[in-house]
């Protein structure tokens, strides 16, 4: 990625860099990285996918077959339909880019939502955006709200919910509040968690901005209990005042298997380059539709009432301003989503997440036999998914996730302090990866 360097599982632009390490060599060796020509993947066609079996499943992706994959929920290798579909539309948009993008962007849109539409089995408007940061960015940014108006998040929430939030509270006054939903993650409970959010939500409260399933501890929430609770409290309350549940899926897309309609939120945003699979640089966010009238954009969009009401021949949209932020984007990319959510539906959500729990259930087995290991994840599949959370005492997460490494274990770091060693479980992992992977945390024990 062009001017980006990495520090733990985050990109920090080359001028934090420069600005923080001022270290020529390492940004020679940098600029050396960045100018490197592409190498040709040598990928051949895998044979055709047969869901019901996940070998089969795992044959669709290039991964490195040296490395057990235990980091692709960080940033995902997509399956050889979404990566023929990037390179078919890539092929045709250099050919003639115009062209092709007027034949084809009202049809792959089309074409998107309805097979986003399947698999989040639920109604309500969707829009595109390049990643979970991004959507959490425009949402939290975009939400209508007045001084003095309450936003409630939690202190387990990502960087990209605390300061999309934090950049909100400095722009206009919202007053931003975190509450604690655990003190243990590993024996947190849906009780505990759905009491501690609910006794923080005050009648200033017109947000609650929540995470599904925490990427510091692997701790799922609880949404849907969280949905009727707020609800019951929403229920006396006008449109304009009611507080919207809002909810970063991230780790939960692709890997349990709920949508908007069981989970009962009002607005769900995710990247789709992790547990989905799908092309790098997608993401979106779903609201309902009395949600989004809650919701004001910041960056225009693209649409044929808007422009031509800028052009002075229409009085522009009915009703709200839509949502999806214009401009010209990788189209190669977004428009591969559809293969990426055609994959899922053909897998099957619920098969999907059955098997990530599946694994994931065996690999906080063999940890929890680890003597002397912290498992941070709780092993209940009801408030945990693919994502597994551990401390290796005596051994720093970053050396531990190098030492794996070297084994041939692809594990990360979490990007919090404090941090711990971290593993997720999904459909290109084998049980047999899964006993490996066990076998090299022991050895650092
Ligand atoms: C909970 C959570 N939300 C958001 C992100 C960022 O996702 P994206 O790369 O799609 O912006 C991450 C990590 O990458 C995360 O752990």
């Amino acid at each position: 990625m062009k001017g980006m360097a990495w520090i733990g599982d985050m990109a920090v632009s080359r001028r934090l860099v420069l600005g923080a390490a001022a270290g020529t060599a390492a940004l020679g060796a940098l600029a050396a990285c960045d100018d490197d020509p592409p190498k040709p993947t040598g990928q051949a066609t895998p044979p055709p996918l047969d869901p019901q079996d996940w070998a089969s499943v795992r044959a669709q992706f290039v991964l490195d077959p040296a490395v057990a994959h235990f980091d692709a929920f960080v940033f995902a290798s997509p399956p050889a339909t979404v990566r023929a579909a990037i390179d078919a539309h890539r092929a045709q948009l250099d050919r003639d880019p115009l062209t092709y993008l007027h034949a084809n962007e009202v049809a792959r849109d089309a074409q998107i939502t309805q097979e986003a539409a399947k698999y989040l089995g639920a109604h309500g408007e969707l829009y595109l955006t390049d990643s979970t940061t991004m959507g959490l960015g425009l949402l939290y940014g975009g939400l209508a709200l007045a001084s003095g108006d309450e936003v409630l998040t939690t202190e387990h929430d990502f960087y990209s919910t605390h300061e999309s939030l934090r950049l909100r509270a400095a722009r206009d006054g919202v007053t931003v509040r975190r509450a604690r939903l655990y003190r243990d993650p590993a024996a947190a409970g849906v009780d505990e968690m759905v009491g501690a959010l609910l006794a923080a939500v005050t009648p200033k409260t017109r947000v609650v901005a929540v995470t599904w399933v925490h990427s510091s501890t692997g701790v799922r929430l609880p949404v849907r209990e969280i949905a009727t609770a707020l609800a019951e409290v929403n229920r006396s309350r006008s449109p304009q005042e009611k507080a919207l549940l809002c909810v970063d899926g991230v780790h939960g897309f692709g890997a349990v298997d709920a949508g908007p309609a069981e989970l009962g939120c009002d607005f769900l945003v995710s990247g789709c380059h992790k547990w989905l699979f799908g092309p790098r640089g997608t993401g979106m966010v779903w609201g309902t539709e009395a949600a989004w009238q809650r919701f004001r954009p910041v960056i225009p969009p693209f649409d044929n009432a808007s422009i031509g009401a800028w052009m002075g021949f229409g009085p522009g949209p009915a009703g709200a301003v839509p949502p999806s932020p214009g401009g010209y984007h990788a189209f190669e990319h977004r428009w591969a989503l559809r293969e990426a959510f055609a994959f899922h539906n053909a897998l099957g959500r619920d098969r999907v997440a059955a098997r990530t729990a599946q694994l994931a259930a065996t690999l906080k087995a063999g940890l929890a036999q680890i003597p002397g290991l912290k498992l941070i994840t709780p092993r209940s599949p009801a408030v945990s998914a693919g994502l597994v959370c551990c401390d290796i005492p005596g051994t720093q997460p970053a050396a531990a996730v190098q030492a794996m490494r070297a084994q041939g274990i692809a594990a990360s770091a979490t990007p919090y302090n404090p941090s711990c060693l971290r593993l997720g479980t999904s459909i290109v992992n084998s049980v047999e990866e899964v006993d490996r992977a066990v076998a090299a945390v022991r050895a650092l024990s």
